[in-house]
């Protein structure tokens, strides 16, 4: 088979290393590059950390309104699929990258396969939501990270297609935490260690673009009387910049660090609190407390189970849970159990002898 992955944003290259190897072993892939994300710690890194292949086409499309960044991903990608017609497309998550690469495909008639589908939020206001919505009902394969994604897919009528294969960060994650321990020196560059500290990520629009809610966050980060680390995401640092946000000396705010500079710095925090999709998944994989700067949450079962807290931005909710919560219950493989890559590829290889992979 001929298989174009597209990638374009952080989060899509961790998921892509696993799949692209399992591609790899029998058939040929196509790895296309939106150009979304383009910094070396948002791109090339991972590339790099991971060794996943070279893109074959970078669309360098860069940063822009969801509207005209979207809308040039899908011109230059028609031009990309009418050259390299291949069997099938896949997508994964829910970025402008991922809808750009639905639509484009199932116009040509290419049929598309979604990893990490049957995510929802079931708030509209959140961009993701709505590449989410689109990219599942116009995708012919859905491999979802949970059973909760298959049953929230099945309510919207969306079943024969469906596969619960695990998630392929999971994938990811085992296969680098070894590596990162061996290559990364971040605790001693930061001067951390284990447990001293508590890990922050934040970058969705509903927290960067509302000044009064970043400003809430960062009173928050100020007043935890610990050591917190900060990587923040390009569109933060500028929305930080934008506010005047001014923290105290236990904020370490530094630049995005690369994926195994993340690991252990995931992986020895005493809690980490995130908007991130990724990040409350990791955090789970590593047994870490997480608390989400969120109302709500694709990862519910995360929530059920105890191991992650939705806290919103009001310091008054959040601190107290910063500081108390220590779950202790047990960690059910609800992600799998980090074969997806292998497995997506193996379906995908029974659809298309079966010759039912035809755009829908
Ligand atoms: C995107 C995804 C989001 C995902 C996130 C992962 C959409 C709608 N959103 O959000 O779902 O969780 O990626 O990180 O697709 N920028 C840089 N350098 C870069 C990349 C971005 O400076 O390499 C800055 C630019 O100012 C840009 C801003 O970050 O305008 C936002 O980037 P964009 O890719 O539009 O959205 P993200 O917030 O990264
Ligand atoms: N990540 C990273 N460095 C950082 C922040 C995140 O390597 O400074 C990794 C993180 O471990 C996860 C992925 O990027 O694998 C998640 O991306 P992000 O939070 O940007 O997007 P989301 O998952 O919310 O879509």
């Amino acid at each position: 088979m001929k298989i174009v992955s597209i990638v374009g944003a952080r989060p899509e290259f961790v998921q892509a290393m696993s799949v692209s190897r399992a591609i790899r072993e029998n058939h040929q892939e196509i790895l296309v590059h939106t150009g979304q994300h383009y910094d070396y710690l948002m791109s090339q890194a991972f590339f790099d950390e991971l060794g996943i292949p070279a893109p074959d086409y970078n669309l360098e499309v860069g940063s822009g309104t969801h509207g005209t960044q979207t809308a040039e991903m899908l011109v230059r990608m028609e031009e990309m699929l009418l050259n390299e017609k291949p069997d099938l497309v896949i997508i994964r998550g829910d970025t402008n990258s991922t809808v750009a690469g639905a639509l484009a495909a199932v116009k040509l008639h290419i049929p598309v396969a979604h990893i990490e589908a049957g995510e929802r939020s079931y708030n509209k206001s959140m961009p993701e939501e709505i590449n989410r919505l689109v990219s599942d009902r116009i995708s012919d394969l859905h491999f979802c990270v949970s059973k909760a994604a298959v049953q929230r897919l099945a309510e919207e009528g969306i079943r024969d297609t469906v596969h619960w294969v695990g998630d392929v960060m999971l994938d990811a994650m085992l296969h680098a935490r070894p590596i990162a321990y061996e290559k990364s020196d971040v605790l001693e560059r930061n001067g951390l260690e284990k447990g001293s500290y508590s890990l922050v990520t934040v970058h969705r629009a509903g927290n960067t673009d509302n000044s009064e809610r970043l400003r809430k966050i960062v009173l928050t980060l100020n007043s935890t009387g610990e050591t917190v680390v900060f990587p923040a995401h390009p569109r933060t640092r500028k929305a930080l910049e934008r506010i005047n946000a001014k923290f105290a000396g236990n904020v370490r705010l530094i630049d995005p660090v690369a994926y195994f500079d993340m690991v252990v710095l995931e992986d020895n925090a005493r809690l980490i609190a995130t908007d991130s999709g990724g990040v409350q998944r990791e955090a789970y994989f590593l047994g870490k407390p997480c608390i989400t700067l969120r109302e709500e949450t694709e990862w519910t079962e995360t929530v059920e189970v105890g191991w992650n807290k939705l806290v919103g931005v009001e310091p008054e909710v959040v601190l107290p849970v910063w500081k108390d919560f220590k779950p202790t219950g047990e960690q059910p493989p609800i992600f799998g159990t980090g074969e997806a890559g292998k497995e997506i590829v193996r379906i995908i290889e029974k659809e298309y002898q079966k010759q039912e992979l035809v755009a829908a």
